[in-house]
């Protein structure tokens, strides 16, 4: 598949751009999930999930199965959730605390750092559980946000995010949040359409008035960065209950590929997406809420408040997204063109291009 073509655009000539058949196509995603998914870093959790000695959650990345756990020994593992015995999925809670993880099937036991304790169904000594402990997964934490990555070789977190550490350091409050909540809603499209959406501005006149009501849009900022890009404004003058603030601002963070993570105004709080693709035309969207309290029964007015107000702004854009990727696959249209302000999409479609060795 050839997909060279050149678009022009009103600032300047791309040699290579994304044709929208590629969110058509399910040979595509197959290519994204062996060159993206299964090679980036992904947001699985906040560090005060595991801070006790024996706390664990578990979580899907790209397909696996993967167990986060604080080890007897203090330290912070992640591990495929899978029993070396026979497959089967090792810890079913979705969090928790234990000492020793136990697998349903045959009853084999394993310590928090992962070594076997116990098959029951084997001699002690039997030379092929030299080597059945549980398998390790890159596990590493930017600003208190733990990150995995499937691929043994990546560079690190920090490495492959730029200053993205640095300028997560202004939000101080992020070290005190927890766990809030998380849901899923399904998506009818192309999950790379969900983050096109994501990263321009150039529609929220359009479709988000509560949105342009609330924030500056005369302040309203872009920037790519290294695998990562930022829009950011501060809320407007009248908004007198929302300037003083904790986070007086909306700040909207993109890390390639799959990943965002908003800071809107009000209490302190940080919120991720992640696109879970299904197949090439379906997606599920997984939303997760960090506040300072651990349940959506203890939030403050102003952070329900804040919740609602996020949630409008997510509808409008996924009723905007789901009418795109009709339109994708429509023999009407090939390629999409780029406005002046949209240079995010731009850095985004290069690096699928890059990493799919388009
Ligand atoms: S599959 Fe886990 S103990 Fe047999
Ligand atoms: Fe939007």
């Amino acid at each position: 598949m050839a997909y060279n073509k050149v678009i022009h655009t009103t600032e300047q000539t791309f040699t290579r751009t994304m044709p929208y058949k590629m969110f058509t196509d399910p040979r595509v995603l197959e290519e994204e999930m062996e060159h993206i998914f299964r090679k980036s870093w992904h947001l699985v959790g906040h560090a005060n999930q595991v801070k006790e000695k024996g706390q664990f959650f578990t979580a899907d990345v790209a397909g696996e199965p993967l167990l986060i756990s604080r080890g007897a020994d203090g330290e912070l593992r992640a591990f495929y959730n899978v029993c070396p015995h026979r497959a089967t999925k090792l810890e079913k809670q979705a969090a928790g605390k234990k000492k020793i993880f136990t697998c349903m099937y045959h009853g084999w036991t394993f310590k928090t750092d992962g070594s076997l304790n116990r098959a029951p169904n084997f001699p002690k000594d039997d030379p092929c559980l030299s080597d059945a402990c549980l398998r390790t997964v890159r596990l590493e934490e930017l600003n208190s946000l733990l990150f995995v990555n499937l691929d043994p070789n990546a560079r690190t977190v920090r490495e492959t995010y730029g200053d993205l550490a640095d300028r997560l350091e202004a939000f101080d409050f992020l070290p005190e949040l927890q766990f809030t909540h998380r849901k899923t809603r399904h998506l009818k499209a192309n999950w790379k359409a969900f983050v096109d959406n994501y990263l321009e501005c150039d529609h929220c006149h359009v479709a988000h008035p509560s949105f342009i009501k609330t924030l500056d849009m005369d302040e309203y900022q872009i920037f790519t960065c290294e695998n990562y890009s930022y829009q950011t404004s501060i809320v407007k003058p009248d908004q007198n209950n929302l300037k003083d603030a904790e986070s007086a601002g909306g700040d909207f963070f993109w890390l390639f590929p799959n990943l965002m993570l908003t800071i809107y105004p009000g209490p302190g709080n940080i919120a991720s997406i992640e696109l879970v693709p299904i197949d090439h035309e379906n997606t599920t969207i997984v939303y997760t809420y960090y506040f300072r309290e651990d349940s959506l029964d203890k939030l403050s007015q102003e952070e329900r408040d804040l919740m609602t107000f996020a949630e409008q702004v997510r509808q409008e854009d996924i009723e905007l997204v789901e009418l795109e990727q009709i339109g994708f696959g429509s023999q009407a249209f090939e390629y999409g063109r780029y406005s002046p302000s949209e240079g995010a999409i731009v850095q985004f479609h290069q690096l699928v291009l890059e990493a799919l060795g388009k």
